[in-house]
C-alpha cells in the first residue's frame, strides 16, 4: 500500500501546438484512499492516470508512489494495476488463466496462482465461472474478471480508466456499489477516472476535478457540492446542473428579476473588494422552490417543459421579464408538478443556498 503524488507532473502533446494534456498537476493521494478524477472528454484524465501507470510520459514535474521516485521506472517495476475500459482480457484463456496471467509471468508456483485466483473469485463471485472463456461471458462478468486480474496482483496501487462504461445503467450502479465496498476491504490506493460526476460522488473518498488539463478543486464530495471552488465546478458536479446566470447587485442584495436575495454584510464587502455590479450566482434546483401566484420575493417562471422522474420533478423555464436570459431548473414535489405552458411562481428556500462567482474569472467569491 502507497501514497501516490503528481509532483507539478506535465505531459505535453507534441505537435502544432503542443497539447498540456495535463499540467503542472499537484495531487496527493493517500495511503488507501479512493480518489476519483473526473471531468468532460479531454480534460486529462486518462492521460494523468497513465502517467502514474507508467504508459505516459512525464514531461514536467514528478511522480512518486509511496516514497519512491518512480517517474523514469517503466510500468513493470511501478506494483500498480490498471482496470482498463475495455477489459482487454485474452480470449483464448479461461476466467482462471486470465486472472492468473500476470501471477505466472512473475514465476510463482501453480499452486500460489490457483490459490489467489480461488480468493479474488470468491470476492468477486466468479467461483462457478473460472473455466469459461470470456465470449461466453455477460458484460459485467468480464469486467469483474478484469477486476479478478488486478486484485490477484496485490498491487500498492490500482489504477481503473472507466470500468463501468460498457454496462448497461442498472448494472452500472450495483457494480459501483461493489468496487467502492471491495476497494474499502483490500484498503488499496485507488485511483479512479470517470466522466460520470454520479460516478463520482457516490465513489470517492474524494473527487479531483480536471477540466482542460488543470486541477479545479480537489475536495470531499460533500464540500465540492456545497462549496465549489468556481462556476466550472459548480456546473459540472449536481444533476440537473446549478443554475448560473449574471445577476444585478443593488447595495445589500441580489436581484433576480423581481426576486431580491439579501446578502450577508461578508458577501457585501467581497462583492466590493472586486469593483463588482454584477456577479454570476448560483442556485442549485433543488435550492428553489414553488410558492402561491403572487407570493412575495419571487418571480414569475413560464414553464416550458416538465420532466417527471417519479418521486420529484423537473421544472425548466424562463424567467417573466427576462426573456434574454438562460433557463432556470428547479426540482418539485413529483406528485404536484406544474402544466407546460403554465406560469409558475417561484421562491428561493432560503437564502444562504446561492453560490457567488466572480463574472469574468468564475472564481466563488465567498
Ligand atoms: N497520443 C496523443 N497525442 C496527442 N494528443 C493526445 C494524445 N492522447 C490524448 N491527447 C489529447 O490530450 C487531451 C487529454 O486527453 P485524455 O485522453 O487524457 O482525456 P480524457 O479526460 O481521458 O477524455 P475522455 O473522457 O474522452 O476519455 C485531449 O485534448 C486529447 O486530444
Ligand atoms: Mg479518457
Amino acid at each position: 500500500m502507497a501514497e501516490v503524488r503528481y509532483e507539478a507532473a506535465s505531459r505535453v502533446y507534441p505537435g502544432s501546438p503542443p497539447v498540456r494534456a495535463v499540467d503542472g498537476l499537484n495531487l496527493s493521494i493517500e495511503d488507501g484512499e479512493f480518489l476519483v478524477l473526473v471531468g468532460p472528454s479531454g480534460s486529462g484524465k486518462s492521460t494523468a492516470l497513465r502517467m502514474v501507470a507508467g504508459l505516459e510520459d512525464v514531461d514536467e514535474g514528478a511522480i512518486r508512489i509511496g516514497d519512491r521516485d518512480v517517474t523514469a521506472v517503466p510500468p513493470k517495476g511501478r506494483d500498480i494495476a490498471m482496470v482498463f475500459q475495455s477489459y482487454a482480457l485474452y480470449p483464448h484463456m479461461t476466467v482462471a488463466q486470465n486472472m492468473g496471467f500476470a501471477l505466472k509471468l512473475q514465476g510463482l508456483s501453480k499452486q500460489v496462482i490457483s490459490e489467489k485466483v480461488a480468493e479474488a473469485a470468491k470476492m468477486l463471485d466468479l467461483q462457478e465461472l473460472l473455466e469459461r472463456k470470456p465470449k461466453a461471458l455477460s458484460g459485467g462478468q468480464r469486467q469483474r474478471v478484469a477486476m479478478g486480474r488486478a486484485i490477484v496482483r496485490d498491487p500498492a496501487v490500482f489504477l481503473m480508466d472507466e470500468p463501468l462504461s460498457n454496462l448497461d445503467a442498472k448494472l452500472r450502479v450495483e457494480t459501483r456499489a461493489n468496487i467502492a465496498g471491495l476497494q474499502q476491504r483490500l484498503g488499496t490506493t485507488t485511483i479512479y477516472v470517470t466522466h460520470d460526476q454520479v460516478e463520482a460522488m457516490t465513489m470517492g473518498h474524494r473527487v479531483a476535478v480536471l477540466k482542460d488539463g488543470l486541477l479545479q478543486q480537489c475536495d470531499t464530495p460533500r464540500a465540492l457540492y456545497d462549496r465549489p471552488a468556481n462556476a466550472f465546478v459548480a456546473g459540472f458536479m449536481g444533476s440537473p446542473s446549478m443554475n448560473l446566470r449574471l445577476a444585478v447587485v443593488a447595495n445589500t442584495s441580489l436581484r433576480i428579476g423581481e426576486l431580491a436575495v439579501p446578502l450577508t454584510r461578508e458577501t457585501v464587502s467581497a462583492i466590493g473588494r472586486h469593483n463588482l455590479t454584477e456577479v454570476t450566482v448560483g442556485i442549485r434546483p433543488e435550492s428553489l422552490a414553488l410558492a402561491a401566484p403572487g407570493t412575495p420575493n419571487g418571480f414569475d417562471l413560464d414553464v416550458e417543459l416538465v420532466e417527471e422522474l417519479g418521486a420529484d420533478a423537473l421544472v425548466h423555464g424562463s424567467v417573466v421579464g427576462e426573456p434574454e436570459s438562460d433557463r432556470l431548473v428547479l426540482r418539485v414535489d413529483g406528485r404536484t408538478p406544474p402544466a407546460l405552458g403554465q406560469t409558475a411562481r417561484v421562491v428561493l428556500r432560503d437564502a444562504t443556498e446561492i453560490h457567488l462567482f466572480h463574472p469574468e474569472t468564475g472564481e466563488r467569491l465567498i
